[in-house]
Order: C-alpha cells, then sequence, then structure tokens
C-alpha cells in the first residue's frame, strides 16, 4: 500500500516536470505572446531606421524579409532610406540575428510589410475600419498611433489605446 502511495507521488512529480518543461515552449509559439517578448536594440538601426518611422522590432519578420528590406532601400515604400554598406552591413546582420524564426507560409518573395503578415492580421481582427481610416492612425503601419509605448519597442496590448 505505501509503495503504491509512493508511486503515484513520484508519477504525479513527472507531470508537473513534463508540464513544466513543454508549457512555456508551448506558449512561445502563441501568436498571444507577439507582445510580451523583451525588446531587441542597436543604436545604428534606431538611428537609421526610427529616422522616418517607429523603429519596427526585428522579431516581426522572418530574415528573408529583412534581407529583401535592406537590399532595396533607395526605393523603399517611395522613399529613399539608402545606407552606407558599414551601416547597412551592422543592421543587417542585427535584423537577421533577432527575426521572427516561428514556422510561416512559404512564399515565391518575401513579405516587405509587418502589416501583410498572418500574424499581423490576426492579432488585429478585432480592429474596426473606421479606425484604420481614423486621419489620426493614417496607415497601418503607424503602429505608434495605437501602441502608445511602440518607440521603446513595448507592443503588449495593456499598452493599446485607439484614437478616437
Ligand atoms: C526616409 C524615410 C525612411 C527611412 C530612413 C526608413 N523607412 Fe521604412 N518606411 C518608410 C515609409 C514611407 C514606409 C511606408 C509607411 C506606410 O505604408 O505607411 C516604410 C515602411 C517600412 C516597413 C513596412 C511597414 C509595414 O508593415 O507596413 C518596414 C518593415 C520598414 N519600413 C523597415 C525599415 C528599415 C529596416 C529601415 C532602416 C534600414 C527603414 N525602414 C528606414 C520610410 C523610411
Ligand atoms: C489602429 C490601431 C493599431 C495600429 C495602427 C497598430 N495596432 Fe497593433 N494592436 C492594436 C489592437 C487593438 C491590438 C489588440 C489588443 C488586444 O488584444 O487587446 C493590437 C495588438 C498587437 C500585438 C499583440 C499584442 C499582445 O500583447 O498580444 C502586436 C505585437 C501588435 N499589435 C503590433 C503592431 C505593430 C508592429 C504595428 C505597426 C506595424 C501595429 N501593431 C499597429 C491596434 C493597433
Amino acid at each position: 500500500m505505501l509503495l503504491k502511495v509512493k508511486n503515484l507521488t513520484r508519477m504525479f512529480a513527472v507531470v508537473v516536470l513534463i508540464m513544466g518543461a513543454t508549457m512555456p515552449v508551448a506558449h512561445a509559439d502563441d501568436d498571444e505572446d507577439e507582445g510580451r517578448q523583451p525588446a531587441v536594440s542597436n543604436a545604428k538601426w534606431v538611428s537609421e531606421c526610427g529616422a522616418c518611422h517607429v523603429a519596427y522590432p526585428p522579431r516581426y519578420l522572418p530574415a528573408e524579409s529583412w534581407r529583401a528590406i535592406m537590399s532595396g532601400l533607395d526605393k523603399h515604400f517611395g522613399s529613399n532610406a539608402g545606407l552606407d554598406a558599414a551601416s547597412a552591413n551592422e543592421i543587417t546582420a542585427f535584423l537577421e540575428k533577432n527575426a521572427d524564426t516561428r514556422k510561416h507560409e512559404t512564399l515565391a518573395k518575401p513579405l516587405l510589410r509587418i502589416t501583410e503578415t498572418r500574424w499581423f492580421k490576426s492579432e488585429h481582427r478585432e480592429v474596426a475600419a473606421h479606425n484604420w481610416k481614423n486621419p489620426k492612425v493614417k496607415s497601418r503601419a503607424n503602429c505608434g498611433a495605437c501602441h502608445t509605448k511602440a518607440e521603446s519597442g513595448d507592443f503588449n496590448e495593456d499598452n493599446v489605446k485607439i484614437p478616437k
């Protein structure tokens, strides 16, 4: 009898251990976790890629997207964001190192916009059309219009305020 109780206790301990080991991994894959990851930074990236818009966190696009963006900076969404080779190389390495590594659709051409990714559409499915069209928002790429702490890389849902 005593032996059985001991075995049960051991089994319970094993179950708890397995849960503890697998749960954080499953959670990291969860879209709901998007806004809570620690922000990474690089001085060159902040000054060059934060000049015209918020410096978009590297974790929001896969490495191939960042490579495509970085190799076309002279024709960047209608702007010239061209850089000297040394800065471009440093920023590309930083973006690649911290890129989104989750499984995503294989596309013929990598996406150049965070706002066109599946996770972005899913996270924002409850944002109404009139909110996107609000002149205070103007563009989906204008993250800071709603994410009040976007400048510091904080996209946590607790700090979202859609302008009225
Ligand atoms: C000269 C101004 C300028 C600079 C500098 C600049 N960008 Fe942009 N970027 C733009 C404009 C304009 C858009 C389009 C914004 C819109 O659609 O509302 C854009 C859009 C983007 C988008 C797509 C946003 C989305 O999801 O719709 C990404 C990603 C991006 N930029 C990355 C970068 C990176 C990386 C750098 C630094 C190497 C950089 N940008 C520097 C002007 C700039
Ligand atoms: C019109 C307002 C608006 C704009 C612009 C906007 N978002 Fe959001 N975002 C939201 C709302 C609303 C949510 C959902 C918050 C919730 O679930 O309570 C959200 C959720 C998110 C989340 C998930 C947060 C979490 O804690 O799970 C991320 C990440 C995110 N947005 C990133 C971005 C990025 C990057 C941009 C710009 C390229 C952007 N958003 C532009 C309103 C906006």
